[in-house]
């Protein structure tokens, strides 16, 4: 079900060079949650569950990237992929931002490619605008074909060096939140040479692992999420391709994420990124161990206000089967019994089971319908906007991050 992940997939630390293979330091161990279940590994009552692997982070003695130990079969995490690019207007905003930014950094605005295009959300906002020819590719066959059905041309299969779309040589190549879920970096790269031109513009979306480690969010350690991308590891990372790093912006979205626009090297514009910006990240171990050390804590508080709660007699339930709502879950040990269930608008993911806890997954209506005392937000990305929409219920809200708190 899973591999053993050893060296770092940006600076190559224990494969090549940097540390032989085999003298190297090993990689340092600073997160772990144990055996889990796959987050987004939502299963009707007779669908056969995919299993548990561990899950630990482990940060590079040499660029400082955090990556976890193990890598889960693709095909095994992604056979049933329930993750729809949301279209709650948080995201809708988000996308209108970064069209324009991607429009005002781009000298060239015929042709988009994005990978991991999921149901071609972000492409309908280029298509024509100006982009005359926009390309999708998508590994999940659900949401190619939801893609193609609005007119998104989508190839269904996996972005790599051997078959992404070569034929053509794109103006803009997105990837948003792709990066993380890679475990050959490589590849990726040789492919993105293999569809850019000189002076395309690559625009690569990553959650930023400082906002995480700031905001303490790490239920967004998940078997999906392989790596926790900084600038510094980016910077390793192009430094035996054909790419360099452009310009880097920041955005609040998912907690906080970055925007790393990449260049080719032979390209006429200057970059605007200075090194300064990857140095000033410095080496984050300790960083990392903090969270692990607030992680304890939280779980910690979050079971006090739900136990406590329960055995007051009171009902709580959850609000976003978010794959970090299943990490609280499992880290919290709940079950039905705490949880009476998980509402989420994702049709996919209703009349599921949560993994690992088997708490039921029912439609966001339910809340304002059943009133319990507590609703726990999982969704805690969106939750301004979700508070909003929930305005009839009349229990009390408890937001996990950054502190556990009632509301
Ligand atoms: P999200 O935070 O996007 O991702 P992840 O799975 O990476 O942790 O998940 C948010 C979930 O919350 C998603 O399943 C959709 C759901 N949701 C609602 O049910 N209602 C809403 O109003 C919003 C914004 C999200």
């Amino acid at each position: 079900m899973y591999k053993p992940h050893t060296h770092c997939r940006a600076c190559g630390y224990a494969k090549r060079g940097l540390g032989k293979a085999g003298e190297a330091k090993p990689m340092h161990k600073v997160l772990s949650l144990g055996l889990q279940p796959l987050a987004n590994d939502f299963r009707t009552e007779l669908e056969e569950r995919a299993g548990h692997a561990p899950l630990e982070v482990l940060v590079c003695p040499n660029c400082g990237l955090a990556q976890l130990s193990v890598v889960v079969d693709p095909k095994i995490l992604y056979s049933n992929y329930s993750y729809i690019t949301s279209h709650s207007k948080t995201m809708l905003d988000h996308f209108n931002v970064i069209v324009e930014d991607i429009k005002r950094e781009a000298t060239a605005t015929r042709s988009v490619l994005e990978i991991g295009s999921n149901d071609g959300t972000l492409l309908s906002f280029l298509k024509n605008n100006p982009f005359e020819e926009v390309l999708g590719c998508d590994p999940a066959e659900n949401l190619c074909k939801i893609a193609n059905s609005k007119g998104i041309v989508t190839f269904c299969g996996m972005f790599t060096a051997e078959n992404c779309d070569c034929q053509k040589q794109k103006d803009v190549v997105i990837a948003r939140h792709v990066m993380c879920h890679i475990d050959d970096w490589q590849d990726f790269m040789r492919g993105l040479e293999r569809v850019t031109h000189k002076e395309s513009l690559v625009c690569i979306e990553v959650p930023y692992y400082k906002d995480m480690l700031e905001r303490g969010s790490w239920d967004q350690v998940y078997h999906e999420h392989l790596s926790y991308m900084s600038i510094n590891a980016m910077d390793w990372l192009v430094r035996e391709t054909a790419f360099h790093i452009h310009k880097v912006t920041h955005y609040p979205i998912h907690g906080g994420s970055v925007m790393i626009y990449l260049r080719r090297n032979e390209s006429s514009v200057k970059p605007v990124f200075k090194y300064a910006e990857a140095l000033a990240e410095g080496y984050p171990l300790e960083e990392w161990k903090e969270l692990d050390r607030r992680k304890a804590e939280m779980i910690g508080q979050l079971r006090l206000i739900v136990t406590t709660a329960v055995t007051e007699g009171k009902r709580v339930v959850g609000y976003g089967a978010s794959a970090k709502s299943t990490v609280w879950m499992n880290a919290c040990g709940f079950t039905k019994r705490e949880i009476a269930w998980i509402a989420d608008n994702t049709p996919q993911k209703q009349n599921t089971f949560s993994p690992g806890s088997d708490v039921p997954i029912v439609t966001d209506k339910t809340l304002a319908f059943d009133q319990p005392d507590y609703c726990i937000c999982f969704a805690w990305n969106f939750f301004p906007e979700i508070q909003k929409k929930e305005a009839n219920f009349k229990g009390k809200w408890i937001v996990p991050v950054p502190e556990v708190h009632i509301v």
